[in-house]
Order: structure tokens, then C-alpha cells, then sequence
């Protein structure tokens, strides 16, 4: 059994030790997104009274924690869940004023070009932001100079290069293992648009460890059954593999105005 308290983890996420653990495994949606959000932090910089739009935010944690760590004012932009459930979750977090929640699908969002100083994506950009012609959506909501930052499940190597998705991989994963792709990959794809500048496009060296942790414990202690499959059902996958493929990507670039 392990127990709730494994969660808070100081030395590693001493912004994310200091909320509930239940409260993060109530709100689960995938791997533990406040970690990922606060190791993703080191590259871009947020300033209080910034406008950040959190895109893809789920249960809205994310979102919750911009604007309790770094006083930035979000908005919540969601497609799966109704924007009614997160103002209410926003407002019971004491954040009401400073998170809109929004509902929208990533192709059609609306919001004004250039309306934000930072774009913020955890666990969710690689849903839809492997369309080559993504980036150049996007990065229309930015200001020039301001940064899209993105944590996405990733590869040490390309499937191409396996010749395929290996079997634990595909049971694990199924077939949207395809938008999993390497650090490298990122890089490569946004620097040759020319309409950023890469910041960092980085392999977290311990995050299966960390994303094996947090299914343990939400496989244990999620009131939420699918959520319990879930994570009880990416074990395997995570204990096979070993950090040999696994890991997440954390990119960041910065807008460059010099490119239309
Ligand atoms: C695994 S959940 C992660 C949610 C949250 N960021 C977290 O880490 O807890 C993936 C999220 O991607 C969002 N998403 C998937 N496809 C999308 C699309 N086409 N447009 C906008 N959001 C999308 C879903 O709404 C969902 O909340």
C-alpha cells in the first residue's frame, strides 16, 4: 500500500508539497501535473499580474496553482470539462477572481492575438499540438517575447527508429503512443518554423519513476473508478519499460515577432 504522504515531496516540489495529496489524487486526470508544472517553471518565468492562458487544464489544478504560486491571472481553457464545474472548483479554491474558465476545443479558442504573456500546456499539448501547422495557431495568442511552455508523456527514442511501438508500449498505451515523441523531436519541429526560439526541450531523467509513483498512489486512493483502472493498468507498462523509452519532454520557446 502506499500511502498518500508519499506525494509530498519537498526536496523535489517544494511548491507542490504544499498541497493536499488528496486533493491532487481527487483531481487526477494523468501523471501528476503540479510536478510537472513546477519542474517545467525552471524555463519559463511567470510574474505577478501576467496573463497566462492553461491550455488543455483539465480539473484545473494547474490552473489553482498559477495563481496562488505566482499571482498571474489564467485562463482555464478546457474541452472535456464544462466550464460551469471548473469556475465552481476555482471559486471554492479562492481563486475565482484571478481564473476565467473557459470551454474550447484547441483549434478554435477565443481569445484576441496576442492577449498573453504565457502559454502553459501540461499533459495535454499532445493531444493535438503534433499537427505541424499547430505552432503557427497558437503562437498568434502570444505576445511577441512571451513563452509557450509545454509538459508532455515522451521517448527517449522515436518509434520510427523501434521500427514500431514496442508490445508494452502498445498495451500500455494504445495506439495514441504515436504522439509520443522525443525532446529532440519538439525542438526540431518548432525551430524550423522559425516562429520561436527554443528555450530548453528537456527529458525528465526520473519522471517514470515519478509518473509510476503517482499511479501507485492513485490506483490506491482515487474516489474515481476509471481513474483506479487507469492507473492500475499503466503500471505494468512503466515497470516494464523501465525508463527505457519513458519519460515526459518539457519544451519552452519563446515568441520571435520577426517571423510571419
Ligand atoms: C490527460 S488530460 C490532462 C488534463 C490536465 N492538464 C491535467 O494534467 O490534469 C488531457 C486534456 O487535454 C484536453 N484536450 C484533449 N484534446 C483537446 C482538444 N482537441 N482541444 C482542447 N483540449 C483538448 C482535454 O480536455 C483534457 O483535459
Amino acid at each position: 500500500m502506499t500511502s498518500l504522504d508519499a506525494l509530498v515531496r519537498s526536496d523535489e516540489y517544494p511548491r507542490a508539497a504544499k498541497y493536499d495529496p488528496q486533493w491532487m489524487v481527487d483531481n487526477c486526470m494523468g501523471p501528476n501535473p503540479l510536478w510537472l508544472l513546477e519542474d517545467l517553471s525552471r524555463d519559463c518565468t511567470f510574474r505577478p499580474g501576467m496573463k497566462v492562458l492553461d491550455l488543455g487544464c483539465g480539473l484545473g489544478m494547474t490552473s489553482i496553482f498559477l495563481a496562488r504560486e505566482y499571482g498571474v491571472e489564467v485562463w482555464a481553457s478546457e474541452l472535456w470539462i464544462p466550464a460551469e464545474e471548473n469556475a465552481a472548483r476555482f471559486e471554492q479554491a479562492g481563486v475565482g477572481d484571478q481564473v476565467h474558465a473557459v470551454r474550447a476545443e484547441a483549434h478554435d479558442l477565443p481569445f484576441a492575438s496576442e492577449q498573453f504573456d504565457a502559454i502553459l500546456s501540461v499533459d495535454s499539448y499532445h493531444y493535438f499540438g503534433t499537427d505541424d501547422l499547430y505552432l503557427g495557431y497558437i503562437s498568434e495568442f502570444l505576445k511577441t517575447g512571451g513563452r509557450l511552455s509545454i509538459a508532455v508523456p515522451s521517448l527517449h527514442r522515436e518509434l520510427r527508429e523501434l521500427g514500431g511501438a514496442p508490445a508494452h508500449l502498445r498495451s500500455g498505451a494504445g495506439w495514441e503512443v504515436l504522439s509520443f515523441h522525443t525532446p529532440e523531436w519538439w525542438r526540431f519541429q518548432w525551430e524550423q518554423t522559425g516562429l520561436v526560439q527554443v528555450i530548453a526541450s528537456r527529458a525528465q531523467p526520473g519522471g517514470w519513476l515519478d509518473w509510476k509513483l503517482w499511479c501507485e498512489v492513485c490506483a490506491e486512493h482515487s474516489p474515481n473508478e476509471p481513474v483506479r483502472q487507469n492507473s492500475r493498468a499503466t503500471i505494468p507498462m512503466l515497470d516494464t519499460d523501465r525508463g527505457e523509452l519513458l519519460t515526459f519532454a518539457l519544451v519552452t520557446g519563446q515568441k520571435d515577432g520577426s517571423v510571419r
